[in-house]
This record gives structure tokens, C-alpha cells and sequence, in this order.
């Protein structure tokens, strides 16, 4: 028996290295990563520019807390800010953590306005983390079951219903803020829609509420801009960010603007470890290599790669009822559920996911090649027809 939590269900692999978008086995076998460590890798596995940035800060200085000034720290911030168009930024360890840091902010926005008991809007189908309150947050009860009480101070609608979205800030006068993912991802790959997402930020701006974007696995390149609110045409007052940042070095990070950046100060909130130097280091290294090479601009080149690659390699009449999501965040929406995909892709030497029963997942890095990306569409498209046959044999 292993001495290790049985919280996760994991496959009979394991890997020993990576290198771009390969994970290789002990034995050297080598699997195509579409999956990116669930959004994580987005410049692929052991970037040169992140590993020697790591490499050299762990050679620096790996800790110090943030009692002190942490220039790397400060630079990563600036940088972060300017990129997002944000003000100012919290760093913590994970998504949960600054989702964990959004929600005291509104929480504390609220009270500052003489809002004794400030609740926030969230999505069905939302997905926002572990913790107490992200779990909360979390518009699926499956994983809620056995953990209550839950937080109270959140009123939950359904997505793209701007009637909901009304009568919910008409019935509570103590909403302070809107929490939502632009592009739902474990929630089953789905964007909001535009007047939807419009429809938010108008009301959030009427009523003086926080909107809030949770941005931690749309962030950092992977929809084809650097957060996809940016091909939105407005801001949320506040953005969270994680997995991608740090391309696998822990780091998160809830990013404000205008008023909702000067709402914590001293002694508010903190994390013994955020936006440590070792973790900023790596976020340094991904932000400019993003940002210099204009790699957000791939993702929809490498989207339509692997799905005119996928779809041209399928045999007809094909299952894939909806091909979902943004740049390289793909969805492909299957008529059952469908969990047999994961093993069946790693018989094709192929790393995807399954997320709401029956959404066949796929993130991969911003970096791919083209050959690469199309040889994910083989694969993919031979795990399809391996399921398919499997299903009518
Ligand atoms: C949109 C979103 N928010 C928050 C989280 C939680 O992030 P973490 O697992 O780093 O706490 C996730 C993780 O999948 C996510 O997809």
C-alpha cells in the first residue's frame, strides 16, 4: 500500500523526463503531451529559458519571505501588470490560493463599503479549486459532497442567462463582485458567450461591483492572447492567474486594477512562500519568452493544425458532437460519456483528458511545431476510431 493520500486516480505510467512535447518513460518510450500537466507547460516541458532561470536563481537565493523587499519579485509584478494592464498584484503558490486572494479582496471591497455580509455571483459549472471557499465557488456538488459547511456568500447562476445574472443583483443588495472563468475549462471547455461576458462587465460596472476573472488555466498565452479577456475589449477589475505562469514551478498570482488594487494593505493577507525568488525567477522567464516571441499568437495556428489534421485523419460519419473552447484550450464534445479515451489515447502514445464525463480535453504547449500539432491530430483521430469501433464491436 502506498504511504501516499489516495486522492487522485492515476494512470499506470510514469515519467522520468520531458523535453517540449514529449514525456518520456524509464525505458525511453516517448508519449505526446496534449495535455501540459492539466494548462501547466505551456512553453513545453524543460524550457531552456526557464530551467536555466531556475538553474541560476536557485543558485542566488531560493527563499528570503516577503518580511523583505524581493526584487525579482518586484520586476515579475511589473512586467505581469503591464502585460494584464492591472495595477497591482498578489503572489501566492497556486490557482486556489489566488482565487482564495480574490475573494477576500471583494470580501473586504464589500466591508468597506458598509456591506456587512458581501456575497459574490458564480457560474454553474464553475471551476475555481480546492480550498474551502474555491470549492465554494465551484459550480459541481460532486466534489463538494462531505465537506460542509461550506462557506457561505455565494449565489450561483446559470451561465450566459443575463436575466439570472439580473434578478440575482436585484434580490441581493449585498453582492459585491462577479467570480467567473472567461473560458470554462474543468466545467467542459466552453466560452462564455460575448454578450454574456459583455453583459457582466456592464452590470459589475452599474452597480459598482468587482468583475473577476479567473484566468488561472486561460492565462498565459493559451487562447491566443495573453489573457483571454483580451480579446474581450474590456478589463475585469481583477484577475487571477496560475498554472502556466510559473510552467511548472508553483506560483499564482490575483492581479487588480483601479480601485479594487488599493483595497488590501498591510497585514490583510499574505503566504509565507508567494511570489518567492526561485518561483518569480520561472514567471520572469515565461512572461518575456511569451511575450518576445508572441507565442499567444500560435495558439489558434496550432488549434486548427491538430483539428484539420484530426478531422481530415477521422473515419466518417465521426462521433465529435461540438468542437469547443479558444486557441489551445480544444474541447471535443462526445455523445456519451466517454473516460475509456484516456487509455485509449495512451496506447496512440498520446496525453489528453476527459473533464465533465464526456469532454475529450486537450491543452497543449504554445510551443509545439507544426509537425508536431498535426501528429497529435493523427493520434487523436486514431484514439477516436479506436473508441468508436470499440463502441459498435
Ligand atoms: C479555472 C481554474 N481555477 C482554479 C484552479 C485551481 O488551481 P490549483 O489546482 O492550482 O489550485 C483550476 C485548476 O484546474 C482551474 O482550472
Amino acid at each position: 500500500m502506498s504511504s501516499i493520500m489516495p486522492t487522485y486516480n492515476r494512470l499506470p505510467l510514469s515519467f522520468v523526463r520531458g523535453h517540449g512535447a514529449w514525456l518520456y518513460e524509464a525505458n525511453d518510450t516517448a508519449y505526446l503531451d496534449a495535455l501540459t500537466g492539466i494548462a501547466v507547460t505551456g512553453l513545453g516541458h524543460c524550457h531552456p529559458a526557464v530551467s536555466r532561470a531556475i538553474a541560476d536563481q536557485a543558485s542566488q537565493l531560493v527563499h528570503c519571505s516577503n518580511i523583505y523587499h524581493i526584487p525579482v519579485q518586484e520586476a515579475l509584478a511589473e512586467r505581469l501588470c503591464a502585460v494584464a494592464g492591472m495595477n497591482s498584484v498578489f503572489f501566492c503558490n497556486s490557482g486556489a490560493e489566488a482565487n482564495e486572494a480574490a475573494i477576500k479582496l471583494a470580501r473586504l471591497y464589500g466591508h468597506q463599503q458598509g456591506i456587512e455580509s458581501p456575497a459574490i455571483i458564480v457560474l454553474e459549472h464553475a471551476f475555481h479549486g480546492r480550498t474551502l471557499a474555491a470549492l465554494t465557488a465551484t459550480g459541481n456538488a460532486t466534489i463538494q459532497v462531505g465537506f460542509g459547511p461550506l462557506v457561505p456568500g455565494f449565489v450561483r447562476i446559470p451561465v450566459n442567462n443575463i436575466d439570472a445574472l439580473d434578478e440575482a443583483i436585484q434580490k441581493h443588495p449585498n453582492i459585491v463582485a462577479v467570480l467567473a472563468e472567461p473560458v470554462q475549462g474543468e466545467g467542459g471547455v466552453r466560452r462564455l458567450e460575448d454578450a454574456f461576458a459583455k453583459a457582466l462587465r456592464d452590470r459589475c460596472t452599474t452597480h459598482n461591483l468587482l468583475l473577476m476573472f479567473d484566468e488561472v488555466q486561460s492565462g498565459n498565452g493559451r487562447t491566443g492572447s495573453y489573457f483571454a479577456y483580451q480579446q474581450l475589449g474590456f478589463e475585469p477589475d481583477v484577475v487571477t492567474t496560475a498554472k502556466g505562469l510559473g510552467n511548472g514551478m508553483p506560483i499564482g498570482a490575483c492581479l487588480a486594477k483601479n480601485a479594487a488594487a488599493k483595497v488590501l494593505s498591510a497585514g490583510n493577507h499574505g503566504s509565507t512562500y508567494g511570489g518567492n525568488p526561485l518561483a518569480c525567477a520561472a514567471a520572469n522567464a515565461v512572461v518575456n519568452t511569451i511575450e518576445e516571441q508572441a507565442l499567444a499568437a500560435r495558439a489558434p495556428i496550432i488549434r486548427s493544425l491538430i483539428l484539420d489534421s484530426m478531422l481530415s485523419a477521422l473515419r466518417n460519419p465521426n462521433p465529435i458532437e461540438a468542437i469547443t473552447g479558444q486557441g489551445l484550450m480544444i474541447g471535443l464534445a462526445m455523445p456519451d460519456a466517454c473516460p475509456e479515451i484516456v487509455t485509449l489515447a495512451v496506447k496512440n502514445q498520446l496525453l489528453l483528458n476527459v473533464t465533465s464525463s464526456k469532454v475529450i480535453r486537450l491543452l497543449p504547449a504554445l510551443t509545439l511545431s507544426d509537425d508536431e500539432a498535426v501528429l497529435i491530430g493523427e493520434r487523436l483521430a486514431a484514439t477516436i476510431d479506436h473508441y468508436t469501433q470499440r463502441d459498435a464491436g
